[in-house]
């Protein structure tokens, strides 16, 4: 039998993408989201390329009776947790905002899912727990450094409170899956990312320059220690993303430990300007930039070692940067 799934943040940019995996893949899954930083549109586009309509509930994971209420109605064998605010920007500006709302969800749910004995957790976390690592690229290893945004800091957390409480426990098993940067969009372009006003993450903010939605790309810092001057990331397909939560759910009983992290990247860093560069090349189309002051918060560079995710998950990316910008594009140009 296959594995029944809740998807926290199921309506968001990356759980939108998963939830098509696992429908085509024949799980059975529920989303629930509280649409504050996600649009119901990619619900309808789910339902288009699956042609199935998702289960879901709206309430949020700070909401332990709409959890309570949830878990009670049904039975989960795995939860996905990917609610969570992400704006690396916004948390430096709003931190009380980001430490409440991504701690307590997952202090919540963790609760709810000890109430109800589900025992399986995979964690949405990210590649700023290192902080600005020592060694690049970086592998699992590699020690957390200060994280340089209340964003970071937050995933840190989560990622130290799974710990303690898989060893507090005897049933839990958890498996952090450390994003790099995703881009892209599904390839039919009935999903992709959606981010509510002003994007704060580059692509979305490329796309809608090129699209002439706003006036122009400003590239944050040509002063930094890479190769052109602009920061070094590892931009990965979301449809890569998606597939290793699949891979997740399918190993996450045969893993060494309870606890497990993974690096999800391509292995690759591609700086800023690069990306802006190869965005033009791929699509065709003119993009306005040019370069501005640092972000604060921001990393100077840093891209995944991957070997881990191979090793133990048998995932690894397949699609390209240039297939990632292409999607993102199509994507984009639906929505004008
Ligand atoms: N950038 C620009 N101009 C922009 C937007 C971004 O130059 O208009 C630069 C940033 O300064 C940074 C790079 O592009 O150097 C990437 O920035 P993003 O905001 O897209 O993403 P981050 O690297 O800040 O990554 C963070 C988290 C990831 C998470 C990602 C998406 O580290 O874990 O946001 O939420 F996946």
């Amino acid at each position: 039998m296959k594995k029944r799934i809740l998807l926290t943040g199921g309506a968001g940019y990356i759980g939108a993408h998963t939830a098509v995996e696992l429908i085509l893949q024949g799980y059975d899954i529920l989303l629930i989201d509280d649409f504050s930083k996600s649009n119901k549109a990619l619900l309808t586009g789910i339902e288009k390329i699956t042609n199935k309509c998702p289960s879901f509930q709206e309430g949020d994971c700070k909401d332990s009776k709409f959890l309570e209420s949830i878990f009670s109605k049904n039975k989960f064998d795995t939860v996905i947790h990917f609610a969570a605010y992400k704006s690396v920007k916004e948390s430096v500006q709003e931190p009380l905002l980001y430490y409440d709302n991504n701690l307590r969800s997952m202090t919540e749910l963790l609760r709810a899912m000890n109430n109800f004995a589900v025992n399986e957790l995979i964690f949405s976390s990210s590649c700023t727990v290192y902080g600005q690592p020592d060694v690049i690229p970086v592998d699992e290893t590699a020690p957390f450094k200060r994280a340089e945004s209340p964003y970071g800091a937050t995933k840190q957390m989560c990622e130290r409170l799974l710990e303690d409480v898989v060893l507090a426990g005897e049933k839990l098993k958890v498996i952090s899956l450390r994003y790099f940067n995703p881009i892209g969009a599904h390839p039919s372009a009935l999903i992709g990312e959606l981010p509510i006003g002003v994007p704060d993450n580059l692509v979305p903010y490329v796309t809608q320059t090129a699209a002439g939605l706003r006036e122009k790309l400003t590239i944050f810092g040509d002063d930094y220690s890479t190769p052109d001057g602009s920061c070094l990331r590892d931009f990965i397909h979301v449809m890569d993303l998606a597939q290793a939560h699949v891979s997740a759910v399918e190993k996450i009983d045969s893993m060494p430990s309870r606890n497990e992290a993974f690096n999800l990247g391509t292995g690759e860093g591609v700086s800023v300007l690069g990306l802006a560069r190869k965005f033009i090349e791929v699509t065709g189309v003119k993009l306005n930039y040019e370069v501005g002051p640092r972000r604060p918060g921001d990393i100077e560079k840093v891209y995944a070692n991957p070997a881990k995710a191979k090793k133990l998950l048998g995932w690894q990316t397949k699609l390209t940067l240039e297939t990632a910008l292409a999607d993102a594009w199509r994507w984009q140009k639906q929505l004008a």
